[in-house]
């Protein structure tokens, strides 16, 4: 699958800045929609349990809908322990008023394109099998199902098979160039 242009190409990648917490609960519409995002998270979801999920490492995002305007999304890109070569992105959300409109492919995009720039050979995350729409904006992205990988979620008291997707740098450059 080649890589769509964006709807809008002037969705903008800021760092995550605090005040950008708030907004983030606030774009959850449900339970599974929190149990999709953010698995290890206690509920309810609030800013201060957004603010922990960076703390250890990795870097984090916001996504503008055009370099001036409002967050309308947020994400995180960071390396994997185990295989430093290797980028997961994780967190994925965007504003439930804006969604639809391609703002979740370009996000994933952006992830992955600092991702690449910062020397990774793959990109990859996982998703929650029924999950469709973000398992659709990450392949309209670029990525391909790469696997899956069961995990286990305390606080939920349930083991998830999860769907891995993953782009390699190669591929990344072959469906970007015209
Ligand atoms: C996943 C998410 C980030 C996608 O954002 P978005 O802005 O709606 O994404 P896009 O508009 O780029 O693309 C969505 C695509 O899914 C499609 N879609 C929507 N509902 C769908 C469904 N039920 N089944 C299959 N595809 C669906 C849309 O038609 C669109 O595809 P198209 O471009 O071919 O029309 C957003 O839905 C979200 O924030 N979800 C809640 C948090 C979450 O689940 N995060 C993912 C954690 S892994």
């Amino acid at each position: 699958m080649a890589v769509e242009p964006a709807r809008s190409s002037r969705a903008a990648l800021i760092p995550f800045a605090i005040e950008h917490a708030e907004r983030i609960p606030q774009w959850v519409r449900d339970e599974r929609e929190a149990f999709w995002l953010a698995p290890r998270s206690r509920l309810p979801l609030t800013a201060q349990r957004v603010i922990q999920w960076g703390e250890a490492e990795g870097e984090r995002f916001t996504l503008l809908a055009d370099p001036h305007g409002l967050p309308v999304g947020y994400g995180e890109l960071n390396r994997l322990s185990r295989d430093p070569g290797t980028y997961w992105l994780g967190h994925l959300i965007i504003d439930p008023t804006r969604r639809g409109c391609g703002f979740g492919t370009q996000l994933t995009r952006l992830l992955m394109t600092r991702g690449f720039a910062r020397g990774a050979r793959r990109v990859t995350l996982v998703v929650f099998p029924d999950n469709h729409t973000a398992i659709r904006a990450y392949a309209q992205a670029g990525m391909d199902v790469d696997g899956y990988e069961t995990h286990h979620f305390p606080l939920y008291r349930r083991s998830v098979r999860l769907t891995r997707m993953a782009i390699s740098a190669r591929e990344f450059q072959r469906r970007s160039t015209p």
